[in-house]
């Protein structure tokens, strides 16, 4: 394999909102290990876990996208068309883990490449329409407070080596 990665973040991705960016540099990453493992004919059970992966972290997701927009007053029409998407990409996904699981087919290349095309063009143009509704929606940042008060708090959860206990 080269050194080229398979799914790269480039900063015209940003929606502006910097949870929902982290949130997306998670799929890459998990698209990007999923790439990997199928290259590299992991085990199945590596792949499925990686692909269970994909499957819960999309639909928590897409499920934050889909409250955001709800809650900034979204545009009703968007709003349809674009929870209609996140289903249909969230089906593909589940297709390719039944085919993996249930008929022991592994994982192709062409489905991978599906994936990446689609996250990266659904986060490149579909995403982009709402990013100036959502960046100016109140419950947007109140939920963005909510979300860095969360990472901080798992910061502070981390135990402290016994040295430093007392
Ligand atoms: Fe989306």
């Amino acid at each position: 394999m080269n050194d080229r990665v398979f799914f790269e973040w480039v900063d015209s991705m940003s929606v502006g909102i910097p949870e929902i960016d982290a949130q997306h540099r998670e799929l890459i990453n998990i698209l990007n290990r999923l790439f990997v493992s199928v290259v590299e004919r992991d085990k199945d059970k590596v792949t499925i876990e990686i692909l269970d992966a994909l499957i819960d972290y999309t639909k928590t997701h897409f499920a934050l996208e889909e409250q955001l927009m709800e809650e900034a007053g979204y545009d009703s029409l968007e709003f349809v068309a674009h929870k209609d998407t996140h289903q249909r990409f969230v089906e593909k996904v589940g297709q390719a883990a039944q085919k993996n699981l249930v008929e022991g087919k592994s994982i192709s290349f062409e489905m991978i490449h599906f994936l990446r095309n689609w996250l990266r063009d659904h986060i490149m143009d579909t995403d982009q329409r709402y990013a100036e509704c959502l960046k100016n929606s109140v419950a947007t940042r109140k939920w963005e407070q909510t979300a860095n008060a969360v990472m901080l708090q798992k910061q502070n959860a981390v135990p402290k080596p016994w040295w430093k206990i007392w």
